[in-house]
């Protein structure tokens, strides 16, 4: 046996397997503690529990590392594109210029959705929120594609991989058309996967659109710096539903739902709205900090603190950069860029968050990008889960392959009332 850890138990002492990661994680085994035992692990928000090996994302959060696939996240958002990073995480590796050609030619031939689908956006609302489209949308795939939605078919995996990367970009532009209303764009085989997203988001059939190469470059790299980020609240949501073999679809609808919350994706449209306020009550960036620093719910700091980095988030560096040059090259003066730039400066020096490690995290400028090329920001999670889709995926794929794979299962400490005995309705 490797290297144990003991821990004494009713006076029993025992001793569990500690697993070593290939960058030195280590982690103590209690898969047995309980059938020895009969105790388990308490670990609220699971900020201690390993729930799976997975070679797809190392995160040093101390040093602010972030890689794909062992590749630093400064390097892919230098040198690659999305659907390159896409493959990386899906299939393990960097695709040569054949296996790139075959896989974006494929993506780009499944864009389309079925007729029939549009008359799904119109039932909606027109102010559904374009996160509840989207989730409804993809769940609804697999009404449309029930001929293959089997988890242990590799034929019906492979259709359905590439089927939702190509029509995810469809159905989020149809779900900002619908709420805007005006007309779907079919997708254009011309284009990128990228411009063929901006030209279905902001195109109209009344004119011939043009895919400004500085807002695409600037999607593509938005997108790639959210690929994927190991185990965070959505990702584990994609492997919990999908752990019960549910089909694909079902399990990154979820997936979507859980990252519209305020705490995680959802963060990057309440971080403009946080900027934009301050900028509407002409409050000065001092006075909502110090909003923050007193527990004020409504003022908390959004697209600051993050559950594992506790230093820089690599991916803010980069988008903070891009931010700058994306901004100049369209000409534009933000103000909410200057509002953003303050709060970080003043933040970054004051104790309140020094102490507590909170610095910006990826949503800080990331909407600010956003806001400048036209995005309004109710679409700003959409876009987010554009980006990590591919990263859910090759979660959800690598979670099937583990010979550890098990249904998820938490257990409790309960603390209700015990033994009740039941009061008949007359005589309660
Ligand atoms: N503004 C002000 N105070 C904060 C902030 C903030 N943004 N974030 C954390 N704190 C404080 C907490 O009040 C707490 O203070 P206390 O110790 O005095 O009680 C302390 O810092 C620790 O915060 P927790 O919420 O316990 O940290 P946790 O790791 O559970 O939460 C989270 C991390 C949810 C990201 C949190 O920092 C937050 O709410 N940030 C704002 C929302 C946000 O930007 N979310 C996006 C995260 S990135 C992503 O998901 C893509």
């Amino acid at each position: 046996m490797g290297e144990t850890a003991e821990l004494r138990v009713d006076g029993k002492l025992l001793e569990l397997p500690i697993i070593e990661g290939s960058e030195g994680e280590r982690a103590i085994d209690i898969r047995k503690l309980r059938g020895q035992t009969g105790i388990v692990t308490f670990d609220p928000g699971y900020a201690n529990t390993g729930a799976c090996r997975s070679d797809i994302t190392f995160i040093d959060g101390d040093k602010g590392i972030l890689r794909y696939r062992g590749i630093p996240i400064e390097e892919l958002a230098e040198k690659s594109n999305f659907l390159e990073v896409a493959h990386l995480v899906l299939f393990g590796r960097l695709p040569n210029r054949e296996e790139f050609d075959n896989f974006t030619s494929s993506i780009t031939r499944h864009t389309m959705i079925h007729e029939d689908f549009k008359r799904f956006f119109g039932a909606l609302p027109k102010d559904a929120h374009p996160m509840a489209a989207t989730s409804a949308a993809i769940g609804a795939l697999s009404a449309f594609y029930s001929d293959s939605l089997d988890p242990r078919d590799q034929r019906h995996i492979e259709i359905s991989v590439h089927r939702l990367i190509a029509k995810m970009i469809t159905i989020t532009a149809y779900a900002y058309k619908h709420s805007v209303g005006q007309p779907f764009m079919y997708p254009r085989n011309d284009l990128s996967y990228v411009g063929n997203f901006l030209h279905m988001m902001f195109g109209t059939p009344c004119e011939e659109f043009e895919v400004n190469p500085v807002i695409e470059k600037a999607m593509d790299l938005l997108l790639i710096l959210h690929v994927d980020h190991e185990q965070n609240c959505s990702t584990s949501t994609v492997r919990l539903v999908g752990s019960s073999k549910v089909n694909l679809f079902a399990a990154i609808s979820a997936g979507i739902n859980a990252l519209w919350g305020p705490s995680h994706g959802g963060a990057n449209q309440e971080v403009i709205e946080m900027l934009a306020a301050i900028r509407d009550q002409g409050l000065s960036a001092k006075e909502f900090v110090e909003r923050a620093k007193a527990g004020d719910p409504s003022a908390r700091l959004m697209g600051f603190g993050h559950r594992i980095y506790k230093n820089f988030d690599p991916r803010m560096k980069i988008i903070k950069k891009a931010c700058d040059e994306v901004l100049t090259q369209l000409g534009i003066h933000s103000k909410l860029l200057e509002i953003a730039k303050e709060l970080e400066e003043i933040a970054l020096k004051d104790d309140y968050f020094v102490d507590r490690k909170l610095y910006p995290n990826v949503d800080f400028y990331s909407g600010v990008i956003y806001n400048a090329i036209g995005t309004p920001s109710n679409m700003f999670t959409a876009l987010f889960a554009l980006g990590r889709l591919p990263g859910w995926i090759a979660q959800w794929l690598e979670m099937h392959q583990d010979e550890d794979f098990k249904i998820g299962r938490p257990r409790q400490v309960y603390t209700g009332p015990t033994r009740n005995p039941y009061v008949p309705l007359d005589k309660r």
